[in-house]
């Protein structure tokens, strides 16, 4: 297809003066548009929309403005195989009254030294007026008025050196480019203002290959049904279909690299009835037998028949087309498979009622069927549920044999028989004969048909369908579990039987080249690390000061599936400080073929290319027992075995651990964290301060460890059974369920509903991180990727304007270093309010965009999810990955646990046990030092920290994202109603979101709390002056302030209004703050899909989708995820000392107290009441702000 363009600039002529270097070239073209000049100029109304629909401006982003004049815009200019780069375009002039609309390149390019193109649209009178086209038919216009005259115009100096390029360029724009672009324009206000368009996906049969082969030949219509051949003419051709009827249109896109085909035509009043047409055809490759098309029309109706009407008759006699297409082109059935379907199955009369179960196993459909086509006693190999199967005497496993086998649940014996079996199809069909004991019921006409189909060469779709009937119906769901049950224990055993293919990976390291410079303007010391995902990895010698290094070192590596990938890390040996990573190349197992050796030269993402050979061995038996390999990825991270060097500092750790537990008294003096033993160099000496260890009076009582015991016991109880759980585990998210059991509950309703969109946006209003949540009111946030997102018809812009967007950005995330195995992004999502019936509204999706390269960035919404479902669910995926990072190092350890630790020892320190404001705060810290103490030397620990492979961004990652966003730190601007309003919420609610239930609960908790602080204030000081002369309280700030590292906190208090500000705010830090994004852990986190907190996986590039088993492969392992659920069970253990149990103020200011006790509880009632009501409706309700759940301190 870009051939047929290509061709058509090879024949240009192109004027010899255009050619000499400076030149100006000239040219323009002038066209009537089927709309009028009105509806037509509407498209300028917005610069950068108006950019997302021309075809061929790649990556665009936003540089400068709103798409008004002014506005300027970047883009990859990508016409195929001509000369293409990156432009920056402005918009100079945007006439109304003259409809007059120009740019101008911003700056000199390779391309271009200068550009400037102009439209104008006038209104066409003259009904007559036509372009000259030899063989395109011409319709008279009726009405003059309807058409606009649209002529553009452009002026460019060339730069492209090549002399045959520039000839090209400049022949492009005179044959192709200038009409192209306002018929761009043009398709743009068919579909975007008119409503002109309908996009069909069809899934064919047939590789993608075949398919473009046919589809981007533009002489070939075989695919269009009813043609019946076609005369090309350059890039226009006329398809002549049966009955003498005849279609012209012109090529409008091609790029074979995107397996994309876009032609459009003009009046075709007899035949698609339109007086503008363009299809847009993209191909996808779901497996390689398996293409999916998409085909994206805009039309124009002619005889301006209304849009809706015409676009139902428009798809309905499409989809006819369509559905011959997908017919056509899916893979004809062969000879042989004709006959035997001639031959067919035997006929059976279907039950009423049905059961079916489907999996997919990884092996080749042939050796997939070889194993279980056996009926019976081998099949005991896979479908382990059986005590015995034997075929009858005197039987040979043949059609009409019977089997009769025991199960080791039931213990009964059953009888079954093979009516049918087809060996080159992959199917057979047995009936149930007898059972005995017989059942309590009477079942009958019960069919199992089994049928395997192979999806792409090494994947088999296994599928069990049954048919039965049965004397009661009450029992019909039972024997449909039952059935269901022993179905998935065959394809279980399947997979177990054909996943645990072990081989063996020869690694040659050969040598890199042009690898990117990590230390300025040295050369790196470069050397190679190289695992299979988790295996052991292997480190190549390093090679001094080259950025082009040669190692020329082999390796021989262990694989235990073909889903593996092989991960590079190229290192910078450094002899101060930590090696620097200087990149990753990644290599999927899948695209090696056994016994055959690879040689690759590897991208390195960071820079430069890696050459590599391959040579992989899978070998045919598994080389060890199911059983061991099971207990191997048991173990848990921190039981792993530990190098004997290790010891001695683990061991110094824990005495220091426990001498200090048990305390030197009652001190209180502040200490800085210390750095990490694998990280010398990142100063955590400038985190909050905390408490020297442990005082006596901060230890746990023995009733909460206790507590913490008994939980703990919970989950090793729960524990036990697990293996069981997990060898029954069904559907392909049941293994992550294994964890929940009698002691550990599910949240059902949660594993139901994460994977839908409402679900994802919900839990940023009501989840465990409501804190990230912003109203977009600034274009300059958003991507221009994500410009032409749209919500309920709205653009991302008209969104925006109706106060309808919102965005979440992961910006902290940028500054986390690289971890080795483990890939994360800092990304944007964007949501929408929703609108629904009954004046109610909600929460959606827009779409994620998880990079924000200068290049090219994917967006991911429910638009593309409806080709690439599994990629969106991934991309979902690292967004909670993200968010888990975020949530846990800054929002819950930081800006709580730690950022509140210097105020506990500044009150200590300074003001006595009878000062007021001690006696205010002190139930406030309870328990805080104990707990953060416990945290530092467990989950952050300098030994051991838990949070290490837990987390995608490893501990000091972490760490690292607190220590960059604690300096911007400022705790006045952090205060609940600022942080909130900075967000663009407030108490009244004028963002209009509704269901954002932390704010609401919040704002009122604030206002109890600030009523509450105010009253002891006004009873402690008198006046300002008072507050002034308090000398225990300024020494208080200015310690806290100053060495206590609480950044933004006043140096010195001299007014109650301050006092009053500064008290609620620590009070509500501790307390509601901190319980709202620590109480729901278990709830959100206990089922990893819907919040992994690492993935092991990119995400994928290319056209295609995903394959599900990936988005499996990435999760952290399900055996192996026991951490997050120990650690979100632990730390959602309640709090037994409520808000409202609070009683400092009892006996000094009884009044205050009342009150405060008297408001908490009115507020808990509210609460519950609304919560009722919620659950009335079948919502969930938000229970973490309920005063008698909010903890009075952080002490978990
Ligand atoms: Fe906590």
């Amino acid at each position: 297809m870009a051939a047929t363009l290509k061709k058509v600039v090879e024949d240009c002529k192109v004027p010899g003066e255009f050619m000499s270097d400076g030149a100006e070239v000239f040219l323009t073209h002038s066209e009537d548009m089927p709309v009028s000049a009105e509806v037509y100029w509407s498209a300028f109304r917005d610069f950068v929309e108006l950019q997302l629909h021309m075809e061929g401006h790649e990556k665009l982003r936003v540089l400068k403005g709103s798409g008004k004049v002014g506005t300027v815009v970047s883009f990859y200019y990508d016409p195929t195989d001509l000369a293409e780069g990156q432009r920056e375009m402005k918009l100079v002039e945007k006439d109304d009254s003259t409809r007059t609309w120009r740019v101008q390149e911003a700056a000199p390019n390779e391309l271009y030294k200068s550009y400037e193109m102009t439209i104008k649209v006038e209104g066409s009178t003259t009904a007559e007026k036509k372009v000259k086209r030899s063989n395109v038919r011409l319709r008279t216009k009726h009405d003059g008025t309807t058409t606009a005259k649209v002529t553009i115009s452009v002026r460019f100096v060339s730069a492209i050196k090549d002399l045959n390029e520039r000839r090209q360029d400049i022949a492009y724009h005179m044959v192709h480019l200038l009409g192209a672009r306002i018929r761009d324009i043009l398709n743009f206000v068919v579909r975007e203002k008119l409503g002109g368009k309908h996009r069909f996906d069809l899934d064919i049969g047939c590789s993608r290959e075949k398919m473009w082969g046919i589809v981007g030949n533009f002489n070939d219509v075989t695919w269009i049904r009813e043609a019946t051949g076609t005369t090309v003419n350059g890039i226009r051709r006329t398809i002549h279909f049966t009955k003498d009827r005849s279609l012209e249109v012109r090529l409008a896109w091609a790029d074979s690299s995107d397996y994309l085909f876009v032609y459009e035509g003009d009046d075709s009043p007899d035949f698609l009835h339109c007086k503008y047409y363009r299809g847009r055809i993209q191909l996808f490759a779901v497996n390689p037998n398996r293409v999916r098309v998409t085909y994206d029309c805009s039309f124009l109706p002619a005889n301006d028949s209304p849009m809706e009407e015409f676009k139902k008759r428009f798809v309905g006699a499409f989809s006819s087309g369509v559905a011959w297409l997908e017919a056509t082109f899916s893979k004809p059935k062969t000879d042989r498979e004709a006959t035997t379907t001639a031959a067919g199955p035997p006929a059976f009369k279907k039950g009423a009622y049905s059961t079916s179960a489907c999996g997919t196993v990884r092996g080749p459909v042939e050796e997939v069927w070889k194993v279980f086509r056996p009926f019976g006693r081998e099949c005991m190999e896979y479908w382990k549920i059986y005590d015995s199967m034997e075929i009858e005497a005197p039987g040979n496993d043949v059609q009409g044999c019977i089997r009769l086998f025991k199960t080791s649940k039931t213990k009964s014996t059953i009888r079954e028989r093979l009516e049918w079996r087809d060996d080159e199809n992959h199917a057979e069909i047995y009936s149930l004969l007898s059972m005995e004991p017989p059942p309590p019921v009477t079942m009958s006409n019960t069919y199992t048909t089994v049928t395997m189909t192979a999806v792409g060469e090494k994947e088999t779709e296994v599928k069990f369908e049954c048919t039965f009937d049965v004397s009661v119906s009450f029992a019909v769901s039972r024997i449909q579990d039952n059935q269901k049950g022993a179905y998935m224990a065959c394809i279980n055993g399947l997979q177990q039987l054909f996943h645990s293919e072990v081989g063996t990976l020869e690694v040659v390291v050969g040598s890199a080249s042009d690898l990117a410079r990590t230390d300025g303007w040295f050369d790196a010391d470069p050397y190679i690390v190289l695992a299979v995902n988790d295996g052991k990895p292997v480190t190549t010698k390093v090679c001094h000061s080259t950025q082009n290094p040669i190692w020329d070192e082999r390796f021989q590596l262990s694989v235990t599936s073909r889903t593996r990938n092989i991960i590079f890390t190229v290192m910078d040996r450094d002899t101060v400080g930590q090696d620097d990573i200087m990149g990753t190349a990644n290599v999927n197992l899948d695209e090696l073929t056994s016994g055959k050796e690879k040689k690759m030269a590897l991208d390195v993402q960071g820079g430069g290319t890696l050459n590599v050979r391959l040579y992989l061995k899978m070998h045919d038996k598994p080389k060890e027992p199911e059983g061991e390999k099971l207990i191997t990825s048991l173990a848990i991270p921190f039981l792993a075995p530990v190098a004997q060097s290790e010891m001695d500092a683990i061991r110094n750790e824990f005495v220091l651990l426990i001498s200090s537990f048990l305390g030197p008294g009652q001190k209180y003096e502040y200490e800085y964290m210390k750095p990490l033993r694998t990280h010398p160099d990142v100063p955590l000496e400038e985190y909050p301060a905390a408490c020297v260890p442990m005082p006596t009076g901060e230890m746990f009582t023995p009733q909460k460890a206790g507590r913490l015991m008994e939980r703990l016991m919970q989950f090793i109880a729960s524990q036990g059974q697990i293996m069981v759980r997990l060898a029954q585990a069904k559907g392909i998210w049941d293994p992550w369920k294994a964890n929940f059991s009698g002691y550990l509950p599910a949240n059902e309703r949660l594993i139901e509903e994460w994977q839908k969109d409402e679900e994802f946006c919900r839990q940023y209003l009501q989840g465990i991180n409501p804190m990230l949540v912003t109203v977009c009111k600034d274009q300059s946030r958003i991507p221009a990727e994500m410009l032409g997102l749209k919500g309920q018809g709205k653009t991302t812009l008209q969104l925006m304007e109706e106060n309808r967007l919102f965005i979440v950005d992961y910006a902290p995330m940028l500054g986390v270093p690289p971890t080795p195995g483990k890939f994360f992004y800092a990304p944007i999502v964007l949501m929408y309010k929703e609108q629904l019936a009954g004046g109610k509204s909600r929460l959606n999706m827009l779409g994620i965009q998880l990079t924000r390269d200068k290049g090219e960035n994917e967006v991911y919404s429910p638009e593309s999810a409806k080709t690439h479902p599994n990629k969106y669910m991934f991309a979902k995926m690292h967004v909670v990955s993200a968010d888990n990072n975020v949530h846990q190092f800054l929002y819950h350890l930081g800006y709580t646990h730690l950022g509140m630790e210097p105020l506990v020892v500044a009150m200590h320190t300074h003001l006595p046990p009878d000062h007021p404001i001690h006696r205010l705060l002190l139930p406030h810290f309870k328990d805080t030092i104990g707990i953060n103490y416990l945290a530092r030397h467990s989950l952050v620990s300098r030994i051991f920290p838990i949070t290490d492979p837990m987390f995608a961004t490893s501990t000091v990652g972490g760490l690292i994202m607190f220590l960059e966003e604690w300096r911007k730190y400022n705790f006045m601007d952090m205060a609940f109603p600022e942080e909130l309003k900075r967000r663009g919420f407030d108490e009244a609610g004028t963002d209009g979101l509704e269901n954002y239930f932390y704010r609401d609960d919040g704002f009122k908790l604030w206002n109890v709390y600030k009523t509450y602080v105010t009253g002891m204030v006004n009873h402690a000081y008198t006046g300002d002056k008072a507050v002034q002369a308090d000398k225990a309280l300024q020494e208080f700030c200015r310690m806290t302030e100053g060495p206590g590292h609480l950044h933004g906190f006043p140096r010195e208090i001299s007014t109650k209004k301050l006092l009053i500000d500064c008290l609620t705010n620590i009070i509500f830090n501790v307390s509601a703050q901190h319980s709202a994004v620590n109480f729901p852990q278990y709830e959100y986190y206990s089922f990893i899909p819907n919040r992994p907190a690492q993935l092991s996986m990119p995400m994928p590039d290319g056209p295609n989708d995903m394959l599900e088993s990936a988005v499996l492969e990435a999760l952290p392992h399900e055996t192996n995820t026991a951490l997050q659920v120990l650690l979100s069970y632990m730390l959602s253990m309640p709090s037994q000392t409520a808000i409202t149990g609070v009683e400092a103020m009892k006996d000094v200011y009884p009044d205050v107290h009342e009150k405060f006790h008297t408001q908490l509880l009115d507020l808990s009632k509210e609460i519950k009441a609304r919560n009722e009501g919620l659950k009335g409706e079948g919502k969930v309700a938000y229970t973490y702000l309920d005063p008698e759940n909010v903890a009075m301190s952080i002490d978990i």
